[in-house]
């Protein structure tokens, strides 16, 4: 079994150091929160992230926290990064935190510890870590690619069966050592050189933004031509050769990873000198698809000064506490800007910067008085949302449901007025009786 220096204690980070634990390795994780390492030492979980506590609980013996590299370092035989790469202002990724860890390793590193890179990072990045590594003296040091896919919300049993495990090595030696270390996991593993490594990542994530965007217009052209996306998306998704997945039509796509990763494409191929048309209409679109939730609530109600508006989800996907990038964040800026007064629910996450809108401990309490209720996360707990209990609460039964949680038909049957997202207008179930001959 190796021992396995982890830096970075975040969704990533926390999740892979606790799955290698529960495969028998040891691992030191490291992270430079002093508060986010002591909760972790109390065996508190600072990530809502299903699974992980049991994963963390049962390894205990096998996972250590610390504040000091040299801790991490000593003895290591892997040295995973897995810490954040944030959008710049440039659309850029931020790899400072990056060089901070290949600055921080100690100059007398001994041994062949290999440096696998988990954090997202624009391709060429390997490249000069390699050389940063040289330059310092540790050329003993081998590199290695290994970008992460798991998704937040399931992202311990994405460990447990990933899709593919992809390896990206300047020395096959070191590819070899990192394919070996997931030994007790099923996935098929990809052999390439670390710059393409590094762009199967990117391009992972652009394509699957491309598809969400891609369903997004043609639940808007739906709406114009009275089709329903959903039975659409069917359709088009039960070919083989396209297959289901991602071809949920929404109000747009967040979190930490597509915003950012999408942009990091578009803005690396732009420093290239090549303008990557594509990822220019996929951003464009799903910018302009979270506002498309105003322009529905003024369809209703008209102006919305003064008017109260329920945002209910505000993680931007269910089973996650992330708040990165949520489309919440835009929905209720803009709702705010428009002079609604905004109030806002979710189950885990409990957002301290949405200063501007009112977070509620229930739905019900987030619905009460409210002029309309927007469907933004689609948690479980929604699905029963079209209830008398609600409809009693709202001083106006209309729900916009972003992300076609609901079945429009039940829920006009249960008095409220239904807008979805490409769903279509003559789906009322509320027929007229038939002629009584
Ligand atoms: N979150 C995801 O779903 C996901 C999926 C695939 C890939 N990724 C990529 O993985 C990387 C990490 O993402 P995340 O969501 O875990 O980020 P995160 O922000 O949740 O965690 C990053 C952690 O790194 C810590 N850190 C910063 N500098 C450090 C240093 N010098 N030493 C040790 N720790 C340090 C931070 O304090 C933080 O706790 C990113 O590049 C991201 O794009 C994320």
């Amino acid at each position: 079994m190796a021992r396995i220096g982890m830096f970075g204690a975040g969704y990533v980070g926390l999740v892979t150091g606790a799955c290698f634990a529960d495969l028998g390795h040891d691992v030191v994780i490291r992270d430079i929160i002093p508060e986010r390492i002591e909760e972790l030492r109390a065996g508190i979980v600072p990530i809502y992230e299903p699974g992980l506590d049991e994963v963390l609980e049962r390894n205990k013996e096998r996972l250590r926290f610390t504040l000091d590299v040299r801790d991490a370092v000593d003895g290591a035989e892997f040295l995973y990064v897995a810490v954040g790469t944030p959008p710049t202002e440039s659309g850029d990724a931020d790899l400072s935190a990056v060089w901070a860890v290949i600055d921080e390793l100690p100059p007398d590193v001994p041994g062949r510890p290999v440096v696998v890179m988990k954090s997202t990072v624009p391709v060429g990045t390997g490249a000069h870590v390699r050389a940063r590594l040289d330059a310092r003296g540790l050329s003993n040091v081998g590199y290695v690619s290994n970008p992460e896919f798991l998704a937040e919300g399931s992202a311990v049993s994405d460990f447990g069966k990933p899709d593919r495990i992809v390896v990206g090595a300047f020395d096959p030696v070191d590819g070899e050592r990192v394919v070996r270390l997931h030994d007790g996991i099923e996935g098929e593993i990809v052999r390439t050189d670390v710059f393409s490594a590094e762009l199967v990542k990117l391009a992972a994530n652009a394509f699957l933004s491309t598809r969400i965007s891609f369903i997004n217009e043609i639940a808007n052209v739906c709406e114009l031509v009275g089709a329903d996306v959903v039975d659409v998306a069917r359709g088009v998704g039960l070919d083989h050769r396209l297959g289901p997945h991602f071809l949920r039509a929404g109000i747009g796509f967040g979190g930490s990873c597509f915003p950012k990763d999408v942009s990091a494409l578009k803005q690396l191929a732009g420093n290239e000198g090549y303008p990557f048309m594509l990822l220019h209409a996929v951003w464009e679109v799903n910018e302009l698809q979270k506002r498309r939730v105003v322009q529905k609530l003024q369809k209703h109600l008209g102006s919305l000064r003064g008017r109260r508006v329920a945002l209910l989800g505000l993680a931007f996907k269910p089973n996650t506490d992330d708040m990165r990038e949520a489309p919440s964040r835009v929905i209720a800026h803009r709702l705010v800007a428009e002079g609604a007064e905004v109030r806002g629910w979710d189950p885990v996450a409990h957002p301290t910067d949405l200063t501007r809108i009112e977070i509620c401990d229930s739905v019900i309490d987030a619905v009460r008085g409210a002029d309309a209720a927007v469907i933004v996360t689609e948690w479980p707990e929604l699905a029963s949302l079209a209830s008398a209990e609600v409809h009693e609460a709202m001083a106006n039964p209309l729900i916009v449901d972003g992300r076609n949680l609901l079945d429009p038909a039940a829920t006009q049957a249960a008095g409220f007025v239904y807008e979805g997202i490409g769903r279509p207008r003559h789906a009322s179930p509320v027929r007229p009786p038939e002629p009584v001959s």
